[in-house]
């Protein structure tokens, strides 16, 4: 079988990861570890979309680089991907030397092949921040119903769609400036050059039917040329013989995934033609949002094939995510970003349930909150994990933790099991996850079932002894199948069942034998329920208030963590205050210390071991020895900046901050909780 490359969207380094992109990187992630379970050559490349004029505006607004921007998101990125166990093999970024030289290329080969014209185009300029503004920075009334306060692309209103230079009232949304008409010269990559060519491809069976009648929408409205060049100042890749212009954030964006996988194969010896260059070695295969269609199976294939490489094997459009049935929103906690999520609660549940929704289409998924926790617990607790609690303490209580010797007679469920699951195969490989997964519970019902029936605590209590090792012995057979099958979507419970059975691997590839005449570990529980009250916490914590205008996504209204540096424009007032989003983006916690001492050579400082209740222990080095001894702050409830970027010092790497007053003269007074607030507690 041939290898599979896969990507999912590059994720913009302008926000923070939250539970709508994680639909993507879910349903990517479980398709792909599905794929290496089963013994198949499969690579998973992602990176950080880092370009454009958003980023380059809030680093701007920060006081900082956009280059330190994408560095630091980047951090937070793979950070969140990793603690929801997304398993990428090489996750990069589209500021890289690999995707400047790919991008040049594709350019290049393209503009030899007759690909690319420029023209002349009338941009609004904003002579206050010196750029050229892009349409979702200009609000205005709309030309067509008069509704106030509109972006310079379509009325939210009467959904009208126009050129920002017809908006009544313009204004630069970043000062309140009205913008200027520029004119400028433009690079434009012909499009239609390439219908006959993409009209075969759409129907190659390289896409789910209703992105291939939307695209055969867009064919009959015509393929128009697409402007790829941006007037600097502009965050990306300067044009090769176009000084001044830059490549749109769009053109680089897509051949990131090109260059992840090159920065990953150079460093595997593996051949980047192999992969990029030869029709048939390969599949390649991209997840994407049904937002970003157009990109993808228009400009993407086009480029590609102007530029004579190959083209993707698949596009796989997934719908968005709603909240209790609505738009996430920050107003009403719904807005959950993945780090809000884990600091309540296990990836592992949310894997679940989205794997428990997802299916082949575009059809937007809902996450109803109080369903999850019904279907994790029921699910996941109720009926997978229940089998093995229930059954183990038998085996360590009796059988020194010794399974039968033969595999019993078990109703021929083993080998119901083993057939279901090539149905099951099939489901995971056609993305259909919410019917693996009903297919999966379906056999746990059985295996339930037969537990009730046999009664193992009965024959426990009556001392039939051979038929209670026997009983325990099938339903940990059952159970370890059922968690071979969850094993692309929970891969952390796999590996703990992998541990507690002794088992070599939890893959798909061996022929599955029963389990027999061995030892297994003593029983810990390897899922906790799902708590309602962990639930209400994260939503209490992702509410914010949000003024009327603001938008989810894009955002063109920056969210600012406390600025940094001062700008030369800036009013003397504005650098005094913050909005409520700064604040609210500084996270405050008790914090319990539970280990304090001196640090060997540094006579300013003290060693902290905070005890952060769910977000865990944090080590933090402190200044503050001048004045307490460490013996003193035992015990001590403390106040953490617990979301700082961790630092790295010359003793250590500091995990947060703790707040103290001091007058810079000596004084120096650690602020506290009163006694009653528990560690971890959000201080607002
Ligand atoms: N940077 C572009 C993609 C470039 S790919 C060459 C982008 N970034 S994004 O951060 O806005 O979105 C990344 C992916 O997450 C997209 O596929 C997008 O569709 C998906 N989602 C973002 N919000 C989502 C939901 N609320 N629900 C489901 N998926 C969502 O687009
Ligand atoms: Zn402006």
């Amino acid at each position: 079988m041939r290898p599979i490359l896969v990507t999912s969207a590059l994720p913009y380094a302008n926000g923070s990861i939250h539970l709508g992109h994680l639909v993507e990187y879910v349903q990517t992630d479980i398709w792909v570890r599905f794929h290496k379970i089963r013994g198949r050559n499969c690579l998973y490349f992602c990176a950080d979309d880092t370009h454009g004029t958003p980023i380059m505006i809030r680093a701007r607004n920060e006081g900082i680089t956009p280059e330190a921007l994408v560095e630091r998101i980047y951090v937070e990125h793979k950070t969140d991907f990793r603690d929801f166990l997304i398993g990428f093999d090489h996750y990069h970024s589209t500021n890289s030397e690999e995707n400047k030289i790919l991008s040049e290329e594709i350019y290049l080969a393209n503009r030899k092949a007759g690909h690319i014209h420029t023209a002349s185009v009338m941009q609004a300029y904003c002579a206050k921040d010196g750029i050229f503004l892009p349409d979702r920075f200009i609000r205005g009334s709309c030309p067509s119903c008069g509704a106030l306060d509109q972006y310079g692309d379509s009325c939210e209103v009467c959904s009208a769609t126009y050129s920002p230079l017809d908006l009544n009232e313009a204004r630069c949304s970043l000062c309140g400036t009205p913008p200027e008409e520029r004119e400028s010269e433009h690079y434009f990559f012909n499009l239609s050059n390439f219908e006959s060519f993409l009209k075969e491809w759409t129907h190659s069976g390289a896409l789910q039917v209703q992105m291939a009648n939307k695209l055969s929408e867009w064919f009959n409205e015509g393929l128009k040329a697409w402007d790829i060049s941006r007037d600097g100042p502009y965050f990306g890749f300067e044009i090769p013989d176009a000084p001044g212009k830059y490549f749109y954030v769009w053109l680089d964006a897509p051949v990131g995934y090109m260059a992840a996988s090159w920065s990953y194969f150079k460093q595997h010896g593996i051949e980047f033609d192999r992969y990029w260059r030869q029709p048939d070695q390969v599949e390649v295969y991209h997840f994407i949002g049904k937002d970003i269609l157009y990109f993808h199976t228009l400009f993407w294939p086009a480029m590609l094939k102007g530029a004579g490489f190959r083209t993707p094997t698949g596009v796989f459009a997934h719908g968005f995510l709603t909240v209790n049935g609505q738009k996430m929103s920050k107003s009403r906690g719904t807005f959950i970003t993945a780090r809000s999520y884990l600091q309540q609660l296990d990836p592992e549940y949310l894997r679940y349930y989205y794997a428990a929704k997802l299916g082949k289409g575009v059809d937007d998924i809902d996450l109803n909150l109080d369903d999850f926790i019904q279907r994790v617990n029921s699910d996941l607790v109720g009926k997978v994990v229940n089998l093995a609690s229930r059954t183990a303490g038998f085996i360590h209580k009796h059988f020194q933790g010794q399974l039968s010797r033969d595999y019993p007679e078990d109703r021929g469920l083993f080998k119901l099991f083993l057939d279901e699951m090539k149905t099951i195969a099939e489901f995971y490989h056609e993305r259909e996850f919410a019917r693996a997964m009903r297919a999966i519970m379906n056999l746990a019902d059985h295996a339930n079932r037969y537990v009730e029936e046999k009664a193992p605590w009965t024959l426990a209590r009556d001392n039939h002894l051979k038929e209670l090792q026997e009983t325990c012995t099938v339903a940990l057979n059952l159970f370890r199948l059922l968690m071979v099958l969850l094993h692309p979507v929970l891969p952390s419970m796999a590996e703990k069942t992998r541990v507690f059975l002794n088992l070599q691997d939890m893959n798909w590839t061996a022929t599955l034998l029963p389990i027999t005449d061995t030892v297994i570990q003593p029983f810990r529980p390897l899922m906790q329920r799902v708590d309602p009250k962990k639930v209400a916490a994260m939503v209490a914590a992702s509410m914010e208030e949000t003024p009327p205008s603001a938008h989810s996504a894009p955002s063109p209204v920056p969210v600012l963590p406390v600025a940094t540096e001062k700008r030369v424009d800036e009013k003397p007032s504005e650098s005094q205050t913050i909005d409520m989003d700064s604040f609210m983006a500084v996270d405050l916690r008790v914090a319990k210390v539970i280990q304090a001492e001196t640090v060997t050579g540094a006579d300013k400082l003290l060693r902290l071991v905070l005890d952060v209740g769910p977000l865990g222990v944090r080590n933090v080095l402190a200044g503050i020895r001048s004045a307490y001894m460490p013996e003193q702050l035992l015990g001590r409830l403390v106040v953490l900046v617990a979301n700082l970027q961790p630092r790295k010092m010359k003793f250590g790497v500091s995990e947060g901050m703790v707040l103290a007053a001091g007058d810079g003269a000596g004084g120096l007074f650690l602020l506290s909780a009163d006694s009653g607030a528990q560690p971890g507690m959000r201080i607002k």
